[in-house]
C-alpha cells in the first residue's frame, strides 16, 4: 500500500533487542494489588483463590506462549523465563513484556468467576511488568533463589502481622512495631510461643511460592469400540513446588529445565543482592519529549474471524476499543489525547510527564495491561449476544517525540493510515461480497490510486466513499475537553478550576484547526515563535 509523507516517524522507535545469550526474564507484579485486595475482600494474609487463579494465568501463559518455558510465582508477582535460543518478537524486550502481561491480564479477568463466583469484578485488574536480562544460567539460579528468599520473607513477616492484629489484639502501627527488627528466627518464636504455630507446617503454595513447567504426560486421545484407551504423550504446563527450587537437587532431576536452560553446576549458597538487580533493565525515556504508547491486538485478524466482526469495520469492535481508551484516560491523568484504528491505539503523555518517573516498561505495562483487562470486562456490555472465545492480548511500545510538529506528523500517519486501509478494505470486501475470490480482489486493486477506488465503489457498488461513517474513515480520537468552569473554596478563597471531561470524537486531526479549536491539548503551535 501507499507511503505517506509522514512515514519518516517511524524512525523515532529505538531498537530494545535482548542480545543472545542473554536469558529473558519476564517479572510481572500486580499493580496496586494492596487496594484491590482489600476491595475484593482476599482473605490475610493470603487467599488461597486468588493464589490460585494467579497460578491458573501462569500456566496459561505457558500455554500459549512455546517459548516460555519456565515461570515462578507467589502472591502478585510472577516471573517468565524464555528458552535460552528464544527469537520470541525478534527478542524485542517491549514487546515481549506487553504482551505476557497482557495475556495475563486477560486471562485474570476471564477466569475470574470461576474462582470467585460469587464475587463480583469491581474494577480491571492491572500488572506491571519488566524485563530481567540474565547473561548466564547461574544469574537465572540466583535470580530464583532471590525471588524464593523473598516470597518465605514476605509470608513469614505477612503471617506474624496478621496473628498479632487478629487474634493477639495489636494494632496495626504496634504490630509493625513488634516486627521491625524482628530476624527469622524471631519471628518463627514469635509464631510458634504466642500463637502455637509452627511455621513450617503451613501450606506450602504459600511458603514456597510455585512453579511451572512442561512435562510429558499421557492424556487418553479417543476410546476405541471395545472401550480402550488410546494414549499419546503430550507436554503439558504443570505447577510443582519445592523448599529449594533454585537448588541442584530440584532442577537437574527435570529434563525439559535441562534442555531448554541448562542445568546448575553448583549450589547457590548465598545471593548477592546487588549483583542480581544490576540485571534488570529500567530504561528511562527522554525528559521533555512527548511520550506515545502505541497498543496493537495481537493476531487480531484471527480474533476477529472468530468472534465474526463486521467486514471491514465492525462497529460494536470499535466503539470497545474506544469505552477501554476512555477508561484508560480516566485512570492515567497524564494521558492527553489519543487516537484509535483498527486494533490499535496510541495514547499520549503530556510532555512533562513524571508518571513512573518515565520508566519505559512500567508505563508501557500498565496501559496494556489495564486496557486487555477492561476489555475482557466490557465484552458483554458492548457484544451482549457474542460470547468471548478466548483471551485477547495487546502489545505494546514506548516512542519519545521532541516537538509538537513530529507528533502531530505522528498523529497523522496514523490517520493517513487509517484512511489508505478502510478505502482499500472497503472495495477489498465489497469486490469480495460480489463474487470476486479474495487473490482476485487483490490483484484488482494492485496499483489503483485512491481516486480510482472511490470510482469503483462508485460505479460497481453504488457508495459514496465519503458518505461512510466518520468513524470508519477519520478513526476515533479519545481527549479530554474542558467543561466550564466551576469555582472550589481553597484556603477560604473561592478559586476557579477548569472541570474537565472526556470525548470520543471522528474528525480530522491533521488539519490545524482540530488543534486551535482545542488549545489546552497545547499541540496548536508546530514552530517555535
Ligand atoms: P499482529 O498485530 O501482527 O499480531 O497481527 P493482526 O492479525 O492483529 O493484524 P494487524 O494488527 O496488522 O491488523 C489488524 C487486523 O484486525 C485487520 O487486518 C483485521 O483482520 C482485523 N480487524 C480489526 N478491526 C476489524 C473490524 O472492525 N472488522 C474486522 N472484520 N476485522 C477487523
Ligand atoms: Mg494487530
Amino acid at each position: 500500500m501507499a507511503n505517506s509523507k509522514y512515514e519518516y516517524v517511524k524512525s523515532f522507535e529505538v531498537e530494545d533487542e535482548v542480545m543472545p545469550p542473554n536469558f529473558i526474564v519476564v517479572r510481572i507484579v500486580g499493580r496496586d494489588f494492596r487496594r484491590f485486595s482489600e476491595v475484593h475482600e482476599f482473605e490475610k494474609p493470603n487467599d488461597e483463590k486468588a493464589l490460585k487463579l494467579m497460578n491458573q494465568c501462569a500456566i496459561a501463559v505457558l500455554e500459549e506462549f512455546p517459548d516460555v518455558v519456565f515461570s515462578y510465582g507467589y502472591g502478585d508477582e510472577y516471573s517468565f523465563v524464555l528458552r535460552k535460543t528464544s527469537k520470541f518478537y525478534q527478542r524485542r524486550s517491549s514487546k515481549i513484556s506487553s504482551v505476557i502481561v497482557s495475556f495475563f491480564s486477560s486471562v485474570y479477568v476471564t477466569k475470574w468467576k470461576e474462582f470467585f463466583p460469587l464475587n463480583e469484578l469491581r474494577y480491571p485488574p492491572s500488572f506491571h511488568s519488566r524485563i530481567v536480562c540474565c547473561a548466564s544460567i547461574e544469574v537465572i539460579q540466583a535470580y530464583i533463589a532471590w525471588r524464593q528468599k523473598d516470597c518465605h520473607v514476605q509470608n513469614q513477616y505477612n503471617t506474624c502481622f496478621w496473628c498479632l492484629v487478629t487474634k493477639g489484639g495489636k494494632t496495626v502501627m504496634e504490630a509493625q512495631e513488634i516486627l521491625k527488627d524482628a530476624k527469622e528466627h524471631d519471628r518463627n518464636e514469635l509464631l510458634h510461643q504466642q500463637f502455637h504455630i509452627n511455621y513450617n507446617d503451613f501450606n506450602p503454595l504459600f511458603r514456597q511460592g510455585t512453579c511451572f513447567f512442561r512435562t510429558k504426560v499421557e492424556d487418553v486421545v479417543k476410546y476405541n469400540e471395545d472401550g480402550t484407551s488410546v494414549k499419546r504423550l503430550r507436554r503439558k504446563a504443570s505447577d510443582f513446588r519445592s523448599e529449594n527450587i533454585a537448588g541442584r537437587k530440584f532442577w537437574n532431576e527435570h529434563a525439559t529445565l535441562l534442555k531448554e536452560l541448562g542445568g546448575f553446576p553448583e549450589d547457590c549458597i548465598k545471593v548477592n543482592l546487588d549483583y542480581i538487580r544490576s540485571f534488570q533493565f529500567e530504561s528511562k525515556l527522554m525528559p521533555s519529549t512527548w511520550i506515545v504508547i502505541r497498543i496493537d491486538g495481537c493476531h487480531f485478524h484471527r480474533f476477529s474471524e472468530i468472534h465474526e466482526f463486521d467486514k471491514p469495520n465492525d462497529k460494536q469492535a470499535l466503539d470497545l476499543m474506544n469505552l477501554c481508551a476512555a477508561a484508560v484516560l480516566k485512570e492515567f491523568q497524564d494521558i492527553i489525547f489519543s487516537y484509535g484504528v483498527s486494533d490499535e491505539y496510541s495514547f499520549v503523555l503530556k510532555k512533562d510527564s513524571q508518571l513512573y518517573q518515565r520508566r519505559a516498561s512500567e508505563i508501557v505495562s500498565a496501559i496494556v495491561s489495564f486496557f486487555s483487562s477492561m476489555y475482557v470486562m466490557k465484552w458483554k456490555d458492548v457484544f451482549p449476544e457474542k460470547e468471548l472465545k478466548y483471551p485477547p492480548y495487546f502489545d505494546g511500545r514506548a516512542v519519545c517525540y521532541p516537538s509538537n510538529e513530529i507528533l502531530r506528523d505522528y498523529l497523522a500517519w496514523r490517520q493517513v493510515d487509517c484512511h489508505i486501509n478502510n478505502q482499500y478494505n472497503t472495495c477489498f470486501w465489497n469486490l469480495v461480497k460480489s463474487g470476486k475470490s479474495k487473490s482476485e480482489a487483490q490483484s484488482y486493486l494492485k496499483g489503483t490510486q485512491a481516486r480510482e477506488k472511490n470510482e469503483l465503489l462508485h460505479k460497481e457498488f453504488g457508495i459514496d466513499y465519503n458518505m461512510l461513517p466518520l468513524m470508519f474513515r477519520q478513526g476515533s480520537s479519545v481527549f479530554r475537553v474542558e467543561t466550564e468552569n466551576s469555582s472550589i473554596m481553597e484556603n477560604d478563597n473561592s478559586v476557579g478550576k477548569a472541570q474537565t471531561k472526556i470525548v470520543t470524537e471522528y474528525c480530522n486531526i491533521i488539519e490545524q484547526t482540530f488543534w486551535e479549536a482545542h488549545p489546552h491539548l497545547g499541540l496548536a503551535a508546530t514552530r517555535c515563535p
